[in-house]
This record gives C-alpha cells, structure tokens and sequence, in this order.
C-alpha cells in the first residue's frame, strides 16, 4: 500500500511504520473521528506453501488483542477483511521503539534498567496468567515502544503467541511452529517447545542489550554471558544471568519469582542507606568529644599567646583597657 490509499475507503494510509517478514505495519487516519491507528496487513504471497500456517498466527493474533486488556498493550480495535486483504486495526502507540532508543546511543543506568525489568514483567505477569496462558515468544527491543505520552514501555506484536494452555494433544497434531528471533530467542523455543519462562530469556536479552549498547557479550560457548557488564550491581548481574540460563531448567520459572528478586534489591539499597545512619550515630560521640579537645587545645594557645604578651608590654593588660574602652564609648554619645 502506499501513502494517501484507503483501507476499506475509511483508513488513510499517513506512513509505513514497520515492515516484517509476514506484513507490513502503518499509520493511519480513520476519516470517520480524525483518530490515528495502526493498521497490520498481511502481505505474506497466498501461493506459498506457508500460506495457511501464517494466516493462522494473523488470526491468532487478532484473536489474542480482542482478549488482552491492559494499558501497556495496544486496544484492538477491528479485524477486516477487505478483497482477500487482511488487516489488524489497533491503537497507535506514538514514541519510539526500544531498539531506536538503544541505537540513538541512549545509555541507561542499573535504575531504568531495573524499571525497564519491572514494566515488562507486569506485562508478562498479565497474559501468562490468563486462562490461555499466553506466550509472547517475541520479546524484543524492536517489539517494545516507549510511549511518548508517559515514557511507559508498551508491549506490541502479539503475531508469535502461543497459548501454554493447550493441551499436549491438540498441539501434538500438528508439528510445532518455530518463532526465532536469533539471539532472543532460548534454546527450547528455537527447537519447537515455548515456555512461559522463554519470555524471561527473551527479557533478559534485551536488558543486556540496553546495557550493552546492542553489543550482546558472549563466553566461550557463544553464549550470552552478563560476567564483564559494567556499571550493574553484583545483585542485577546474578538476576539477569539467572533469566538467560540456556537451560530453562535453571531458568527463573515464572515472571513472580523474578519480580520479587527485583524488589529485594532495592530493599537491600535501602537497608545499606541505614545501616549507615547508626554507624553515623556511634561515630558521633566520638567526633564531638575530639572537637572538644582541639577546641580546649586552642583557647590554651591563644591564652599563653595573650599572657606572654602581656607580660612582655605588647598589649595592655585588662585594667589599662577599661578608661580606653570608656573613652571611645564617651566619644561616640557626644
Ligand atoms: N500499535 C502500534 N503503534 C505504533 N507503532 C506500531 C504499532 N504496532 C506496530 N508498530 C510499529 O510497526 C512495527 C512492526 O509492527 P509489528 O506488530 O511488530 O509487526 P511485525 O510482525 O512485522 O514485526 C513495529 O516495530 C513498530 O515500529
Ligand atoms: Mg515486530
């Protein structure tokens, strides 16, 4: 489609928004209220072979937002279907993707990494908790838009989800299908078994990538390591290491549990802030009685400084002063 076309003789097309492998994503203008949407087509060819399989993940998709209700996600708004065209119409979300933000050269600190964490784990503890146990299985900085409004992180592209509720049979019908997203993606979800845990890895991932500047630091094996991170507490760096665990097994199970790690480090921070405070106290005794001293210290040098002096006629001794100081103040009333 291009700029100034019509969908369905109602949607404007302003601009492409995003391009992938199954479609094409744009900013649009509903003639009927002047709003702006994101409208997604659909533009994989209907003679391949994939045909099916990828209609279904769109309409899967369009079923996935009609369900989800939360203020991180994009609202679905309406599913058309327009000459053999589909198109997903949902809210537009201006702002910036993560990926941008991370390219821009934008450096990001252990705090808004750790708010980076803790928004998305809400979002993640939102859809795995849902009857259908939804999987994102696409957790990237490209999927994630910081909203321009309230610099709130909101979750997009729900094309690769996967409901963990199913149950083994249904999905043992047909072979699994496979969304990868290179170096996001675990190990388990690129061999065909998603988990709920696959997001933390995909999660963790893109944390590293904030850190690293899209630089992902890998061992020996080739695997991402979070070993040399710099400017990341030893608290952040053993959370991120446990999300990125190759094998799920080792791996944070549920969103929950990493939530609340994340929690007891900023406890932590706040229990070394007052355990600095009582040490302060002890200390002060202390400090104040050698003040004391040294104020002692220096009235008996000023003291033998005075009496020397005296003694010697260089100053007058306190008796001479009195008419002196009489004098002056006689002088000034006059
Ligand atoms: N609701 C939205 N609001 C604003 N921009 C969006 C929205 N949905 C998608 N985009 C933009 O379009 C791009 C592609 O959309 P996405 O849903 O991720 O499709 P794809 O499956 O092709 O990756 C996104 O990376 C983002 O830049
Ligand atoms: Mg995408």
């Amino acid at each position: 489609m291009n700029t100034g076309d019509y969908i369905n003789g109602r949607y404007k097309v302003i601009e492409t928004l995003g391009k992938g492998g199954f479609g094409c994503t744009y900013l649009v203008r509903d003639l009927t209220n002047n709003g702006q949407y994101a409208a997604k087509n659909l533009t994989f060819a209907r003679n391949n072979s994939m045909f099916s399989k990828v209609e279904e993940l769109f309409e899967r998709e369009v079923e996935t937002m009609k369900e989800l209700n939360h203020s991180q996600i994009p609202e679905f708004i309406e599913y058309l279907k327009v000459n053999q065209e589909l198109y997903l119409i949902q809210e537009y979300i201006p702002g910036v993707t993560l990926e941008e933000e991370i390219t821009s050269g934008k450096k990001y600190n252990e705090e808004e990494i750790i708010c980076l964490l803790n928004e998305i784990l809400e979002i993640l503890k939102y859809i795995h908790n849902l009857p259908k146990k939804i999987i994102h299985r696409d957790i990237k900085p490209v999927n994630i838009i910081r909203r321009k409004n309230d610099d709130k992180l909101v979750l997009i592209d729900y094309g690769g989800v996967k409901y963990f509720a199913q149950t083994k049979c249904m999905q043992s019908q047909t072979p699994p299908t496979v969304i990868s997203s290179g170096d996001y993606t675990p190990p388990e979800q690129k061999g065909g078994e998603a988990k709920l845990c696959s997001d933390i890895y995909a999660l963790g991932v893109t944390a590293i990538a904030a850190i690293t500047s899209n630089n992902l630091p890998t061992d020996r094996n080739g695997e991402i390591t979070c070993e040399n991170l710099a400017n990341i507490s030893p608290e952040l760096k053993r959370i991120l290491s446990k999300m990125i665990k190759p094998l799920y097994e080792y791996r944070y199970q549920k969103v929950e549990e990493v939530l609340s790690e994340l929690k007891n480090i900023r406890n932590s921070s706040s229990s070394q802030i007052t355990q600095v405070i009582p040490s302060l106290q002890i200390n002060h005794p202390t400090s104040q009685s050698q003040i004391t001293d040294r104020i002692a210290a220096a009235v008996m040098v000023v003291v033998s400084i005075y009496a020397i002096c005296a003694a010697a006629g260089i100053i007058p001794t306190i008796k001479e002063t009195k008419p002196y100081k009489k004098a002056i103040s006689s002088e000034l009333l006059s």
